[in-house]
């Protein structure tokens, strides 16, 4: 069933695990997400980016999520990710999405809360809830103390922004950043950071940027041609401790996309003679729907749709 994104994390938040938003550009990932919450009995948020809106388009993919979640005997939230602007967060309420994020992290603090009240407001008209992020998500590695406190999100600041928005979530930077490369050494986050935030803000948080990049699936690409030296992301055991100080959702799509093209290259490489699309997306697809299913379980959301 579809269910508002802000009630998903508030129960999450008050029983103390973490829902997965796992961002789709195509039927593909659309039913990998799905069957994964269904088998895991699990709550879920499928994510669309503004990209992915792009190479999709925004009607065919919010229908073809609607049109599934109807008869899921999960709840699950269709949520826009990284919303660049009201135009974009308004076609998003029309075409019935039912939590938005808006992205004003680039922004100076006050322009980012002007725009983020006003997401706010556009979207609590129809009873959508709303994701703000104050901090920026970059590598973290080679900063100055001063960048990065520049950064990564201040406490007092959050508080500020959650009462002057009125977010119904909030996004943080405490050391995760997007895609493959995460980090040249040790992985490290800002937990006490973390803690910080959570003694002041009372809306559910949200780590962005928090792919483990897993070695199985970047050997198995580089097996079959892919280069990607120096691919490294968060810990397993990082990602359970933020989800033990706070936070309640947790966004995924680079380990998504590594384990479809890891085995999309499997496919070609071994069977070269294969030709129908269903033999080499259909492999891809199952790979994508075992990573979401260990992501639901490290979560602790697995067996939450249900009692
Ligand atoms: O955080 C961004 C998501 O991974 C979406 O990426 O903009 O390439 O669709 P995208
Ligand atoms: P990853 O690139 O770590 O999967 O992060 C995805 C994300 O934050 C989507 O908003
Ligand atoms: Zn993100």
């Amino acid at each position: 069933m579809l269910v508002s994104g802000g009630e998903l994390l508030l129960r999450a938040r008050r029983e103390g695990y973490a829902v997965g938003a796992f961002n789709i550009q195509n039927l593909e990932g659309l039913w990998a997400v799905t069957g994964a919450a269904v088998e895991e009995r699990s709550p879920v948020i499928v994510a669309i980016s503004p990209g992915a809106i792009r190479y999709g388009g925004l009607r065919l993919l919010a229908t073809a999520v609607r049109t599934v979640a109807e008869d899921l005997p999960v709840p699950l939230a269709l949520h826009l990710d990284h919303g660049e602007d009201l135009e974009t967060v308004s076609r998003c309420l029309e075409a019935g999405f039912t939590s938005v994020m808006i992205d004003g992290s680039h922004l100076p603090f006050q322009e980012n809360v002007a725009l983020t009240r006003k997401a706010v407001e556009l979207a609590h008209q129809k009873g959508v809830s709303v994701e703000g992020e104050l901090g920026r998500l970059a590598g973290m590695e080679e900063k100055s103390v001063e960048e990065r406190e520049a950064l990564l999100t201040d406490p007092a600041q959050a508080e500020e922004f959650v009462r002057l928005t009125g977010v119904d979530a909030l996004a943080v930077s405490i050391g995760t950043s997007h895609g493959a490369y995460k980090f040249k050494g040790e992985p490290r986050l800002d937990f006490e950071r973390l803690k910080l935030v959570r003694e002041r803000v009372e809306v559910p948080l949200v780590l962005h940027g928090a792919s483990s990049v897993p070695p199985w699936a970047v050997e198995k690409a580089s097996r079959y041609g892919a280069q990607l030296p120096g691919a490294k992301g968060i810990p397993e055991e990082h990602l359970k401790r933020a989800i033990s100080l706070g936070i309640a959702k947790v966004n995924i799509d680079t380990d998504l996309r590594l384990a479809f093209t890891a085995t999309v290259r499997e496919v070609l490489a071994t069977s070269p003679g294969e030709f129908d699309p269903r033999k080499i997306l259909g492999p891809a697809r199952e790979a994508m729907k075992e990573v979401v299913r260990e992501k639901m379980r490290l979560f602790g959301s697995s067996g939450r749709a249900v009692g």
